[in-house]
């Protein structure tokens, strides 16, 4: 009966009408994290970027989108009805200044595009949220993974933080395995390099311990 809200996949800021910036996810993360949910009985918001995966519970009401903008908008929209939000959503932090009507020509020996900030969903939600929501981020790192995990919890004010990082081989982006921390203000716990769809089990549990 918990109403939970979850962002997955990438987003695609548009360069001009072919082209735009984006990154590997596949959403495989995020989908198992709903499917837990609704396995568990929650009422699901699944705002998905764009993604080839598919969800088949009932109780999950899926919004796509395709940019940051549009998922800042939908997430901003839905998280005031919402026990918790787990933002696993790999959101591009920069888009382009500017989107071209028509496809940019090759001319010219470089190119520049300049880039603007996109908004913070997960900072945005930490203002927001109330006494009784619970707020879960992920942290994908390269280097410095818990220093930068810890960084980002306190930041975002998130409650707690999953923590994955593309040095372990076969995890994160697109694989079926996932290797991950959960990193509290008081806990850090590791997990074995396990299906994303026992991952999810793991961070749901951890989940239930915050809702209340
Ligand atoms: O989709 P898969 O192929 O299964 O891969 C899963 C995954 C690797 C994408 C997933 O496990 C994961 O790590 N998701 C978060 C990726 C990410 O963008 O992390 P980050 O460290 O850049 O962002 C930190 C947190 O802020 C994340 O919760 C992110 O959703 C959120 N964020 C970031 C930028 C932004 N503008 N708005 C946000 O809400």
């Amino acid at each position: 009966g918990k109403r939970i809200m979850i962002t997955a996949g990438p987003t695609y800021e548009k360069i001009d009408p072919v082209r735009f910036i984006g990154n590997y996810s596949s959403g495989k993360m995020g989908f198992a994290l709903a499917e837990e949910c609704a396995r568990r009985g929650a009422e699901v918001t699944l705002i998905a970027g764009p993604v080839n995966v598919q969800c088949t519970m009932n109780n999950v009401q899926r919004v796509d989108v395709e940019s940051c903008q549009q998922m800042y908008d939908a997430a901003v929209h839905a998280f005031p009805q919402m026990d918790a939000a787990i933002l696993c959503a790999a959101v591009a932090d920069f888009r382009p200044a500017e989107v071209a009507d028509q496809k940019i020509k090759r001319v010219g020996k470089t190119m520049d595009i300049h880039l603007v900030p996109n908004p913070d969903i997960a900072a945005e939600l930490g203002r927001m949220k109330r006494e009784g929501q619970t707020l879960v981020g992920f942290a994908l790192e390269t280097n410095d993974e818990q220093q930068n995990a810890q960084h980002k919890l306190e930041k975002k004010n998130l409650d707690f933080i999953v923590l994955n990082s593309l040095r372990n081989e076969g995890t994160c982006f697109k694989s079926d395995e996932n290797q991950i921390s959960i990193i509290s203000r008081k806990a850090k716990k590791d997990y074995d390099k396990k299906a994303k769809a026992d991952v999810a089990r793991d961070i749901i549990d951890e989940l239930v311990k915050n809702l209340s």
